[in-house]
């Protein structure tokens, strides 16, 4: 897996300021000081495990600024940028359409009645769209997508508002086995076929689940899990892993963790 460089955005204005999903609860503090050094400690993690972090400058107005797997969906030079559900984050999508543009992307929208969500419920994994539709994005979104950027659809359906993102769910592993973490009850049954042609899943319990587990950021040949405190770390290193652990607990108050907090460049 080849991802030497990637986006993160530094976390100065990050705090609960509204709901989007079960994990916000309003009025809870957030500690600015941890969160900070667990954002730079994870950004220290990613570069100890090869790849270079490119930082976009927090926004005062915009506290989920810093989940910049939300920007968009990336294909080698070209950026489809993300229509956001919510109005609390609809702001965000001109700052990354301008980073995009300035750091030399082809920049496009997709229709604005689609909502989609940027990596938080797709990727591109070699010929095929891997992605989800049901709370944050549309299905409409993930066709458009995958005819823009001529890759074959693998989409499934997310029924858990828990679980609102696919990345908060599922995570495919760096090994040659197409292996992938993923928590079961936060998927359609029928729509799972999808992902286990393709993918060979490897299930979690619901305690790694709740502990987002399945928001580990892969970087090269390593694997960065939210915590130490997690079962399914002991599989994930069986199967050749390089395993880290970067704690970012008061980004879990927003429902984020490591895969959230970054998005791959290239
Ligand atoms: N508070 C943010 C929201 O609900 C968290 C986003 C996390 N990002 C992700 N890719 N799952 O929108």
């Amino acid at each position: 897996m080849q991802n030497s460089t990637v986006l993160m955005s530094s976390p100065e204005y990050f705090r609960i300021e509204y709901s989007i999903n079960p994990w916000m609860v309003e009025g809870v503090e957030v500690n600015l000081e941890l969160a900070k050094d667990q954002w730079s400690g994870l950004k220290s993690t990613i570069e100890k495990c090869g790849a270079e972090v490119k930082v976009i400058p927090g926004n005062t107005v915009y506290p989920d600024l810093v989940f910049t797997a939300n920007s968009g969906i990336i294909k080698d030079k070209s950026v489809l940028i993300s229509n956001f559900k919510f109005q609390e984050r609809q702001g965000e999508e001109i700052i990354y359409e301008n980073w995009f543009k300035k750091n030399g992307y082809d920049v496009a929208r997709i229709p604005s009645e689609y909502k989609f969500e940027g990596r938080g419920d797709a990727f591109v994994y070699g010929e095929y769209l891997i992605g989800s539709y049901g709370i944050r994005s549309d299905k409409e979104a993930l066709i458009y997508i995958a005819e823009q950027f001529e890759l074959k659809p693998k989409i499934v359906k997310l029924v858990d508002e828990k679980f609102y993102h696919l990345d908060t769910c599922f995570q495919n592993l760096p090994t040659n086995n197409n292996d992938a973490i993923f928590y079961p009850e936060a998927f359609e049954d029928s729509s799972l076929k999808e992902f286990s042609d393709l993918f060979n899943l490897i299930p979690v319990s619901e305690n790694d689940a709740n502990k987002l587990a399945c928001n580990s950021v892969v970087i090269n040949e390593s694997v960065i899990f939210p915590s130490d405190d997690i079962d399914i770390i002991e599989t994930v290193a069986d199967l050749g892993c390089s395993v880290e652990i970067s704690d970012v607990s008061e980004f879990l108050k927003s429902g984020g963790a490591c895969q959230c907090l970054v998005i791959t460049l290239q």
